[in-house]
């Protein structure tokens, strides 16, 4: 079978950055092939010359036999090359139709001549929406849609321009397990209909489930392209990260000290309803539950982001006022949000200034300066955040090295108590296990943490204890001896699923 791409020789060279480096690589028809490796190792770098977003400096790209000569994304398109981007680029206020057919929308002819015919427009919408297994009416609104149900239509305007070449960056990085297993269908549903389905991801499970073939980048470079069957995950970790990581999770174990936190009937209406809650020092405290049960409410609510209607928190045993983040942060909490771009960072600021950015209020001028070089050398070294300096404006870094400067700048808080929302999305494996180490430091420092995260082995491994959330409520708190993923979900859904399958075979 003749490839449907083929990178020959590529390179691509930012200021101070090799991110792509002599580069060769084929994509078959009808297979997913995913593209793995470290933070910065040049992935969506590889995926944006392959569909034209950005110039290669070197080498030959071919699609489907012969040379692309450059001419950005819409010629890439017309040559059968769509991508996914993890920030999504539907128009909020246009409908799902609309947003399918921009600039490509059916006419009208005889007396209409020159208007769109929107019937039309609508009718292929839902034959488009029907292939990634969408049913929703296509003249809403595409902002009202969910961010799963947007992917999907991302996925339809693919195919709406009858893509050979699908590529998706972190796909799954917002979505629910249960998002994910549909989204795998859709995968696989296209790939049996010959499209090449080019996938970048971070986790070792989704790439076992969903690869054929799997492509290693290291500082680059290519290290490794094979057939999934030939891999297991402790091979493909020390394909990414050139050694052996023994322990992903590492869990440190601390004596838990007295009550750090301690929330009493938080309510915010609709949102989080009459929420209790107390971590001590030294415990890491999970928070579970589907996406929308309120856990990032709930945190925004304790670190006054958002305003409760009623309920106290007291930090040290001292009620406190959080009126604002920035009475938060004096009374000791910090938050480490999941949306790095809107709220964690500035990102036309440089890396060291960003990490610094919470703290070192008092300092002023140089000395300010020369502490704030000292902190961010140090982290940077720490977590290994890929950055030719630390000058560098945080926008250029990758996108999984802007999520470890996010971790970076909370780290350096002398807060006594830290949410850490979804902090390892995004991130790969060595850094992953990196951050978990670092989680454990400052429990053992005494300090309070809470750990949001949607990745159940995540939580299950690092906790010491985890309350799941439905509805707004705490639905209930899991020790350590009875953590289980099934526990969890039980909580999480108020189904017991055993239950459930029993139902399931009642004819
Ligand atoms: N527009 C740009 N200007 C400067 N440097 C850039 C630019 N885009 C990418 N880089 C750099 O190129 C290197 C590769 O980045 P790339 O985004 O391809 O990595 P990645 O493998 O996708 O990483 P991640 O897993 O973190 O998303 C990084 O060092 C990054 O900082
Ligand atoms: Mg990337």
């Amino acid at each position: 079978m003749d490839p449907v791409a083929e990178l020959r020789g590529v390179a691509k060279h930012f200021p101070g950055v090799a991110a792509v480096e002599d580069v060769d690589l084929a994509i078959y028809p009808g297979t997913v092939h995913v593209v793995a490796g470290e933070n910065g190792a040049g992935k969506s770098t590889l995926m944006k010359l392959l569909s034209q977003v950005e110039r290669a400096d070197r080498g030959t790209i071919l699609i489907d036999g012969s040379p692309v000569h450059f001419a950005g994304p819409r010629h890439a398109q017309s040559l059968g090359v769509a991508m996914v981007y993890q920030e999504f680029a539907l128009a909020p206020h246009l409908s799902v139709a609309e947003n399918l057919f921009l600039g490509r929308e059916p006419m009208l002819a005889g007396l209409g001549a020159g208007l769109i015919n929107r019937r039309r427009e609508r009718d292929a919408a839902g034959q488009l929406l029907e292939r990634v297994g969408l049913s929703l009416d296509a003249t809403r609104p595409a902002g009202t849609l969910s961010i799963a149900e947007q992917q999907l239509v991302e996925i339809a305007k693919a195919l709406a321009i009858d893509a050979k070449i699908l590529i998706m960056d972190e796909p799954t990085a917002t979505l629910t397990e249960r998002e994910i297993d549909e989204l795998f269908s859709v995968i696989r549903g296209l790939r049996d209909r010959g499209i090449a389905v080019l996938y970048i991801s971070h986790r070792l499970d989704e790439i076992f489930r969903v690869a054929d073939m799997v492509t290693v980048m290291r500082d680059g470079r290519v290290v490794a392209t094979r057939p999934a069957a030939d891999l297991d995950e402790e091979r493909l970790v020390r394909l990414m990260v050139g050694r052996e990581i023994t322990n992903l999770y590492p869990k440190r174990h601390v004596e838990a000290g007295p009550v750090v936190l301690r929330v009493r009937g938080l309510t915010r209406p609709g949102v989080i309803e009459d929420c209790s809650f107390e971590v001590r020092a030294g415990e890491v405290v999970g928070l579970a539950g589907l996406v929308g049960a309120g856990r990032t409410s709930l945190a925004r609510t304790v670190f006054g982001a958002d305003r409760a209607r009623s309920g106290t928190v007291e930090v040290d045993g001292r009620p406190v006022r959080v009126a604002s983040p920035r009475a938060a942060i004096a009374a000791g909490i910090g938050y480490l949000t999941e949306d790095r771009k809107r709220e964690g960072l500035a990102l036309q600021l440089p890396v060291d200034q960003n990490i610094t950015l919470a703290n070192l209020p008092s300092l002023g001028g140089l000395l300010r300066l020369r502490a704030e070089r000292a902190v961010a050398q140090r982290r940077r070294d720490e977590l290994d955040i890929r950055t030719p300096s630390l000058r560098r404006r945080v926008q250029l870094l990758s996108g999984g090295n802007q999520q470890k400067v996010v971790v970076a700048k909370w780290l350096e808080t002398k807060a006594r108590v830290l949410f850490f929302d979804e902090p390892a999305r995004g991130v790969d494996v060595g850094a992953k296990a990196e951050l978990f180490e670092i989680v454990g430091e400052l429990a053992a420092d005494g300090r309070a943490i809470v750990l949001i995260s949607s990745y159940l082995p995540e939580l299950i491994n690092v906790c010491d204890r985890i309350l799941v959330m439905r509805e707004g409520r705490i639905a209930g708190e899991l020790p350590r001896s009875e953590f289980s993923e099934e526990a969890i979900i039980a909580l999480a859904t108020g189904v017991n699923s055993m239950n459930c399958s029993t139902n399931h075979e009642v004819p």
